[in-house]
């Protein structure tokens, strides 16, 4: 049974490590994520984002997918399925598909809008049993060109949306979403630290977790961050794993163009990813 991000991030808040939320783009990643968090005995958030859901012929079919993985692959770990940087309407297709936890996105909304947007979706999720994550301060991305330090959020704001009983929030502390540009300057622990001690026990979020060096994620860790989202480096470790293997020819040997076959490194390497985060992040064994 899926489970909201609840009882595993509280765990995490008293124990200062982090639980991952690693992003499902299809089949291979679900079941890759799956299998290497049950072998870690790691609790798991997977994140869908608007884009992924839509690519997975829309959020219903994730939700039946994921359902039945978690019981064919005899996973024991808890499984959360989260909405990740979803607008009003998505959380609620997803509240209706059955997610167990959503994240509204109200961070590009003038901070009025997204309290009010943020106060009527906690009462909706609550009134369901699903958690909700909400964010203040936008997290940029590589499309938007090149930047020194994603934003950082008013701790003031972050105050006011933690207080509307979200379960968890994501402050931007200058981490951007994508590869990090050569030019970047780094997290903000300025102002971690002020978020933190503004909204107390509020489980903090930090997206953008590819790419971020290690003594930073620790940091960030040890400073309230409960929850990391790796989407692009399972991306990137599955794309070199499947490049090496058309480029030394192996789809052309026997039936190598099986996707079976194909896709099977970069899945290994998937795994290979999560295992490596989950030991950073210090989850292993907390399930
Ligand atoms: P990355 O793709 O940079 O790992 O970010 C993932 C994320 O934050 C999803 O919300």
């Amino acid at each position: 049974m899926l489970v909201t991000t609840n009882d595993m991030l509280r765990k995490a808040v008293e124990g200062h490590y982090a639980v991952a939320q690693f992003n499902i783009n299809n089949l291979e990643w679900t079941k890759s994520i799956l299998l290497a968090c049950e072998e870690k005995k790691a609790p798991v958030i997977l994140g869908v984002s608007m884009g992924a859901g839509k690519y997975m012929t829309g959020y219903k079919t994730v939700v039946a997918m994921v359902n039945a993985m978690v019981d064919s692959l005899g996973i024991t770990v808890p499984v959360c399925l989260h909405l990740d940087h979803g607008d009003y309407d998505a959380c609620l297709a997803c509240i209706e598909a059955g997610f167990s936890s959503v994240m509204f996105d109200g961070s590009h909304l003038p901070i009025e809008e997204n309290i009010a947007k943020t106060k009527e979706l906690v009462a909706l999720c609550h009134e369901k049993g699903i958690s909700i994550e909400a964010e203040v301060g936008a997290i940029g991305g590589e499309e938007d060109g090149i930047i020194g330090r994603g934003e950082c959020a008013d701790p003031a704001q972050c105050k006011l949306i933690a207080d509307l009983g979200v379960d968890l929030l994501a402050a931007g502390i200058g981490n951007i979403h994508g590869i990090y540009p050569a030019n970047w300057e780094g997290l903000s622990f300025e102002t971690l630290e002020a978020v933190k001690a503004l909204t107390g026990d509020m489980p903090l979020v930090l997206h953008g977790g590819s790419g971020i060096p290690d003594e930073m994620v620790r940091k960030a860790i040890t400073m309230g961050v409960a929850k990391v989202n790796v989407n692009t480096e399972c991306q990137l470790s599955f794309a070199a794993a499947t490049r090496e293997y058309i480029e030394a020819g192996k789809d052309r040997q026997g039936k190598g163009y099986d996707p079976r076959k194909l896709l099977a490194p970069g899945a290994e390497a998937i795994k290979q990813t999560c295992r490596e985060k989950i030991d950073l992040f210090g989850s292993a064994g907390k399930a």
